[in-house]
């Protein structure tokens, strides 16, 4: 029965009928904030390509991770800019690294804020690849044994969860085998499993000084153009014993939100990367839209296409602005 008996707009007369229709809320439950972390004490460093966002020794890192709580975020994900980069990214491991030393930190002192660290090697290699290089490329057998470690090493300090972000094959099963016989069968892991090699990471490389110093990384990260890859992916990762799966970007490949939310029904993350907050970010500043109705818009929509839960920038203030 069409028009007029059916008048869609009788619902969305005022906010109060609104509010009664809305589908999908969007709270501070649903983020996750990122923290990159810097040697030092008292340091700030901007990143210029993301206004609002510094790289932030332990220190600083500890005093933001208490707002961000505070703000009812459930949790944040640590990266680690080290003091020294290597071919093999041996800082990845350092038991008194940066992001070992914050994990302790906030687990002390903001026991309720749950820490998740990305795993992975390219802030710590000199090469800036996420693994070590043989013959010109990744090795990824090779590398699961480094990414074991350094996964490892953020468990022993405290981390709740660890997030691979490499995609190596058979990096969840190396991690899940190596924590079932250290003691850390209760840890889960969050993988990063349809993670495409994307431009979106662009602001994201200064933020971590990781930009690769040779080549890109389509030999491991995956081609935009696939879906049915994606799934693949994903249905891998869960039986290597994923226990959450992320689609990254999210703003780009929200088809594939969907499907994995529909396909698997298992909990999903979606990552809002650095380059879909610097593009609302500079929109903002130049006064060309309204920068925190943008935001909503863009975080809601990623939790309308199926997101559990949402990796992103502006977690913080937009839990802040939601209470
Ligand atoms: C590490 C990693 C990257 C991001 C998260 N983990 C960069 C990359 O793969 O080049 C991107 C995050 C963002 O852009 O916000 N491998």
């Amino acid at each position: 029965m069409g028009f007029p008996i059916n008048r869609p707009r009788r619902l969305r007369r005022n906010e109060t009928l609104r509010r009664m229709i809305r589908e999908t809320r969007l709270g501070p439950d649903d983020l996750i904030q990122p923290y990159f972390v810097c040697p030092g004490r008292d340091v700030k460093k901007p990143i210029s390509a993301m206004p609002g966002i510094a790289q932030m020794s332990v220190d600083l890192v500890l005093r933001e991770a208490r707002e961000t709580h505070a703000a009812g975020v459930p949790a944040v994900i640590l990266f680690g800019i080290p003091s020294r980069k290597d071919a093999t990214g041996s800082e990845a491991w350092n038991e008194n690294g940066e992001v070992q030393r914050a994990i302790r930190e906030i687990k002390q002192h903001v026991p309720g804020l749950a820490v998740i660290t990305d795993v992975c090697m390219c802030e710590y290699t000199d090469h800036g690849h996420c693994g070590v290089i043989k013959n010109g490329d990744v090795d990824n057998d090779a590398t699961l044994e480094l990414l074991v470690r350094e996964a490892l090493s953020h468990v022993r300090a405290g981390a709740d969860m660890v997030a691979p972000s490499d995609m190596m094959d058979g990096r969840v099963g190396a991690i899940r085998t190596a924590f079932d016989e250290e003691g850390f069968a209760d840890k889960p892991i969050m993988a990063y499993s349809a993670k495409f090699a994307s431009a979106f990471y662009g602001p994201f490389r200064e933020a971590a000084e990781s930009a690769p110093q040779f080549g890109d990384r389509r030999s491991y990260q995956m081609d935009p153009p696939n879906g049915d890859e994606a799934m693949r992916e994903i249905a891998l990762d869960l039986e290597e014993g994923a226990d959450i799966v992320m689609v990254k970007p999210a703003l780009a490949y929200l088809d594939l939100i969907y499907r994995a939310k529909h396909e698997f029904n298992v909990p999903i993350a979606a990552y809002n990367v650095s380059g879909e907050y610097s593009m609302i970010r500079a929109a903002g500043i130049n006064g060309w839209l309204d920068e925190e109705r943008a935001t909503l818009e863009v975080l809601t929509a990623i939790k309308r296409a199926g997101a559990d839960m949402i990796l992103s920038y502006f977690a913080t203030k937009v839990a802040q602005h939601l209470r």
